[in-house]
């Protein structure tokens, strides 16, 4: 792990009491396990025994017992807690895993990588359910930071919001927000054209935070009003050999009943209001030009104006 930081890498629901779940967080592999009592840990996927992952192994009452000579593992510590068939005058070894803290705040599960005491804040206290959730998870086959620049030059190559179309008109100038950078791209709905070439009305915005470091980006679907219809949080953290894991939580606000006729029957439906790509088009991204994320990554520096224009409806 390269960084003293939260990140996001499960949903709450992804680790059942009992049960453990093989995550990478920040490029490392580790073992989720939920105590019976529902609490959740986090080791170092490796004993230190002989190296093998602990992550098919099983939840006892003193923590995650390796599936190979079945010694046990504490969650909070990654002291040896139990070896079995140990004679009367064999002592347990002081043999740890390494143990990560764990915190669990809006159904997203954080590890803390690097040494030093964990930050207070949680990168999942920036979301809040406020409608009928769609989630999900993905490995995708881009690197992180890749992902990030993407998510600033072609939002539309990762996400997708049905019956609306993502411009690449960006309404003001990518904007710095504590350690995010905000960008607002025109978007119009499907089936109504897209309006005169030179001067274009935008009915509705996409609002993208990419971190500036890493973690949480956060996209919002705004009316002209700039009221939020849709809002996706995606925890990304770098996976190994060039791949990003991907976690989201999302929702559709209470106005996204309204809208075109073919919106509102998709709402009514239940259907999901996004669709977060897992596998992505390599070529539309090779494509892309590198505009906003150049701030990103430090090659400018980013306006702190607020948007400056406003779109209205076309009819
Ligand atoms: S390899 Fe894990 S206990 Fe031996």
């Amino acid at each position: 792990m390269t960084s003293g930081q939260w990140w996001i890498v499960a949903l709450s629901e992804q680790l059942a009491p009992g049960k453990t779940l093989a995550v990478v967080c920040d490029g490392v592999q580790v073992a989720l396990f939920r105590s019976a009592e529902g609490e959740a840990f986090a080791l170092e996927d490796r004993c230190p025994h002989r190296r093998v992952l602990l992550s098919p192994g099983q939840v006892r009452p003193g923590g995650l017992q390796c599936p190979y000579h079945g010694w046990t593992f504490d969650g909070t510590s990654g002291r040896c807690t139990d070896i079995p068939n140990l004679r009367r005058d064999e002592k347990i070894p002081p043999a740890a895993a390494r143990a990560y803290p764990v915190a669990e705040l809006n159904g997203f599960l954080h590890v803390y990588s690097g040494s030093g005491e964990a930050q207070e804040a949680l990168p999942g206290a920036g979301y809040q359910a406020a409608g009928r959730e769609f989630t999900g998870s993905a490995v995708t086959a881009v690197a992180f930071e890749d992902y990030l620049d993407v998510m600033l030059d072609g939002p539309e190559c990762l996400l997708d919001f049905p019956g609306v179309t993502i411009t690449d008109f960006f309404i003001g100038d990518p904007r710095r927000d504590g350690g995010y950078l905000v960008l607002d791209r025109g978007a119009v709905w499907k089936g109504r054209g897209l309006g005169p070439a030179f001067v274009r009305d935008h009915p509705l915005l996409l609002r993208t935070r990419v971190p500036l470091a890493g973690g949480d980006v956060v996209v919002e679907l705004l009316d002209a009003a700039e009221q939020a219809l849709v809002t996706l949080f995606i925890a990304a953290t770098r996976n190994r050999r060039g791949t990003t894991s991907l976690v989201w939580r999302g929702f559709a606000h209470g106005r996204a009943q309204t809208g075109p006729l073919g919106w509102r029957l998709h709402r009514l439906a239940g259907a999901a209001p996004f669709t977060v790509h897992a596998i992505v088009d390599g070529r539309a991204i090779a494509a892309l030009e590198a505009a906003p994320s150049r701030e990103r990554r430090g090659g400018g520096e980013a306006s702190t104006r607020p948007v400056q224009e406003t779109s209205h409806e076309y009819g």
